[in-house]
């Protein structure tokens, strides 16, 4: 089934070569339209991820079939990802459905477990192209304390042995963000993110991007193993925003209630916050451009030690 996207995300996203990602949590075809179209006006391909939640409510080979069928009507490349899930069955599930890279998030569990558990998953992965990411350290949701982060931050020891130990193709080491709203700006570890390239090459997905500033993004994707930023609090913000606007024009009142023109509001809103985020990825000397598809990109390792 894999191949139903376009191209190998084997031979994109996690090519030491390639430009980094955004991934954009989606729940809906209308919502993975919006930042589809997010992605051609800013030009930048885009990785697409449903949460476990989402993913248990889709209809998958609808939302697959959305989602090949519109990136090649954009002329972009789009990625399915699995986020966050702790059930190998449901994994099963997303590779058969066609989905590019899953993350199997065993990282709850003591390391020896969390090692066995990622690399079940990667058996399962192995031959089909699909690519895994796995969880090191925990990513905790932004409370009221900033510094609950703090807590979950991952020991550079364990992702040693994690990375020595499992075949993920993606690393999501806790490094100080967490998924949520931040009640303040989170400490980011960047000396951590450095000390995990000076001994492997493996690509970084670096969750909780909502509410992180503009400079902090351009310092993430200033290090070259940081390939893949997770935005889901901030999609669903931009459609609340698209909401709250709508009833403000009076477009959801009894007697004048629109409902394309509240679906149109949600949508600009959608599309809008992906533009802002995707036009941060400026091509970087270090990097292959992955402006709406350009090819040929170099097939990333075996291995990344
Ligand atoms: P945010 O909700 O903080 O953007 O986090 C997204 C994420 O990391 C999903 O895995």
């Amino acid at each position: 089934m894999r191949g139903m996207g376009c191209g190998s995300v084997s031979e994109a996203y996690v090519s030491p070569k390639s430009s980094p990602y955004f991934a954009f949590n989606i729940w809906s075809i209308e919502s993975a339209k919006a930042v589809l179209d997010g992605s051609a006006k800013a030009g930048r391909d885009v990785i697409l991820q449903t949460s476990m939640k989402a993913f248990l409510r889709l209809d998958k080979e609808e939302l697959r079939r959305f989602v090949t069928s519109y990136m090649h009507k954009k002329q972009i490349r789009a990625y399915l990802h699995l986020d966050h899930c702790k059930d190998p069955d449901q994994i099963k599930e997303a590779i058969s459905h066609g989905w590019d890279s899953v993350m199997i998030d065993a990282s709850h569990k003591p390391l020896e477990e969390n090692i066995a558990m990622t690399n079940l998953v990667c058996r399962m992965a192995e031959g089909t192209g699909i690519l895994v990411e796995a969880e090191i350290g925990q990513i905790f949701k932004a409370g009221d304390d900033i510094h609950n982060a703090e807590t979950g931050i991952a020991r550079i020891e364990d992702i040693k042995t994690f990375v020595k130990n499992t075949r993920a193709h993606i690393l999501a080491a806790a490094v100080g963000t967490s998924h949520g709203l931040y009640k303040g700006l989170p400490k980011i570890h960047y000396d951590l993110i450095e000390e995990i390239a000076a001994f492997t090459n493996i690509p970084l997905a670096i969750h909780g991007g909502t509410g992180l500033t503009d400079e902090m993004f351009l310092k993430l994707l200033s290090h070259e193993n940081v390939k893949k930023i997770n935005i889901s609090t901030d999609v669903k913000m931009a459609f609340r925003q698209g909401i709250m606007e709508s009833l403000q024009k009076g477009s959801m009142s009894e007697g004048g209630f629109d409902p394309m023109k509240v679906e149109e509001a949600i949508h600009d809103f959608l599309e809008e916050m992906a533009v802002n985020k995707l036009r941060l990825l400026r091509k970087d000397g270090n990097h292959e451009d992955n402006s709406c598809s350009e090819y040929g990109y170099e097939k990333y390792p075996e291995h990344y030690l």
